[in-house]
């Protein structure tokens, strides 16, 4: 099968593109980039005026559910809510029941996801048995079952002992370690940022130290290994803090951000829903000083990748009191016109920044195909619409799960379809000529 994606603007960092060309698609592969001509047998396709043709995003922290939470999300309901996000692939946290921790689970996972997924779908194993935080999981086992890395997501790994040896171990293996940084003394019972809010709330804090602590340890232990970390969901200036030294130490670290973190402060804590357990999330929502601070990280490079952290839970887990609701919020339907509304249109950042932030990055640090259009590649591709108007309709989004702050939201900039392996997986119909992107027996 042969496709021509006739007359894009190509955006490419990992070949310095940006420019209109055609990509041409062969058996799942990208064959060509640049003035291409349609030969024999080849479906040309025109992208539609106003859309850029991507690498294909991929989002390095969702949660998937499955096995064991499948009331909140399954690998099909979550990857089909990855596509309409844009997202040729996901990596799964392992806080699964059971959790990811052999490779049993793991080979499950992809069992699974062969069969029911829309997505590539990539599996984290935990670091720790059962993720309690004591004894390392068989990493290597996890590795050959599969695992692009490990973390015990959701958790801190508490012990800096643990820790060490964790990168120690994946260093022989080439693996990431992905860490949720939050001391757990200083986090207690704590449900919102330790701040002007939470007190007026009488909401129990998280301290920003409960973050950049644990961040600053990571970053040590990684300068004393060798070994290789990625910090999760970094929310504060402090911790960004220690990112950037250790980074210009020679450090291997590298770090992600949330567009809920980018976009959103504690003070919706209280406007215009208060106490809305939609804002509740692991680590918090911060102060304006602390976006402020990641969208410089953005800028600046400090801030390897966007990811969503795509938690779902039901209705029924969340509207309850904000203190017993479950941290977490959906996110793989708005990243990316969050993204490009927040972050794109105001000249934070350009559009060959945001592609290494959701796709190249992401790649590379979990090692990974993809994140490239060149040549010999998967034929992953993502096609934004920057100027097309968006709104958040969270009765439509492909979840199983609805809990969003975003609901109603208006903003500038959509996904018009998501490829993978040559393949279209989500077509956009808001989007005007987005319908060609389809694939040919739709359109027959
Ligand atoms: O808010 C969060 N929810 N943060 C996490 O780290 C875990 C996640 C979940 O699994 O619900
Ligand atoms: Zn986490």
């Amino acid at each position: 099968m042969k496709r021509l994606l006739r007359g894009g603007r190509v955006v490419d960092p990992t070949q310095g593109l940006d420019a209109v060309a055609d990509v041409l698609i062969e058996d799942g592969r990208i064959a060509g980039v640049g003035p291409m001509r349609a030969g024999a047998g080849v479906e040309v396709v025109e992208v539609p005026a106003g859309c850029v043709v991507c690498p294909g995003f991929i989002d390095m922290h969702v949660h998937l559910r499955e096995p064991g939470q499948e009331h909140k999300e399954t690998i099909a309901t979550g990857t089909a809510a990855a596509a309409a996000g844009g997202f040729t692939a996901v990596a799964c946290m392992p806080n699964t029941e059971p959790a990811n921790d052999c490779a049993s689970l793991t080979e499950a996972i992809l069992k699974a996801a062969a069969a029911t997924a829309h997505v590539r779908v990539y599996p984290i194993g935990a670091v720790t048995k059962g993720m309690k935080g004591e004894q390392l999981a068989e990493i290597a086992d996890l590795k050959a079952a599969g695992c692009v890395a490990v973390s015990d997501d959701g958790r801190p790994v508490p012990s800096a002992i643990i820790m060490r040896r964790a990168l120690e171990y994946t260093l022989m293996l080439g693996l990431p370690v992905i860490d949720h940084c939050e001391e757990p003394t200083l986090k207690g019972e704590g449900t919102a940022h330790e701040g002007y809010m939470a007190s007026v709330l009488g909401l129990r804090g998280i301290p920003a130290a409960a973050e950049s602590i644990m961040v600053e340890r990571d970053v040590a232990l990684a300068e004393m290994t060798g070994g290789r970390v990625h910090i999760a969901h970094l929310s504060t200036r402090q911790a960004l803090r220690s990112v950037r030294a250790g980074r210009e130490r020679g450090v291997r670290v590298t770090c992600e951000v949330t567009p809920h973190h980018f976009t959103l402060t504690d003070a919706r804590l209280a406007d215009p829903i208060p106490y809305d357990t939609n804002l509740k999330m692991n680590p918090p929502l911060r102060e304006a000083a602390d976006v402020d601070a990641l969208l410089d990280g953005l800028r600046d490079g400090t801030v390897d990748a966007i990811a969503t952290d795509h938690a779902p839970h039901q209705p029924d887990e969340k509207f309850v009191e904000f203190d017993r609701a479950p941290f977490g919020i959906i996110g793989l339907e708005t990243a990316v016109p969050l993204a490009l509304d927040r972050l794109v249109r105001p000249g934070v950042i350009a559009l060959p920044r945001l592609v290494e932030l959701m796709s190249s990055n992401p790649a590379r640090i979990l090692g990974v195909a993809g994140g490239t259009l060149k040549a010999g590649s998967p034929a992953d591709v993502t096609i934004i619409a920057p100027e097309a108007a968006f709104t958040v309709d969270l009765a439509r989004s492909r979840s199983k799960s609805r809990n969003s702050p975003f609901d109603g939201w208006r903003l500038a900039g959509a996904v018009a379809a998501t490829i993978v392996a040559g393949r279209t997986v989500y077509v956009n119909a808001e989007v005007d000529g987005a319908a060609v992107l389809g694939p040919a027996a739709a359109r027959a």
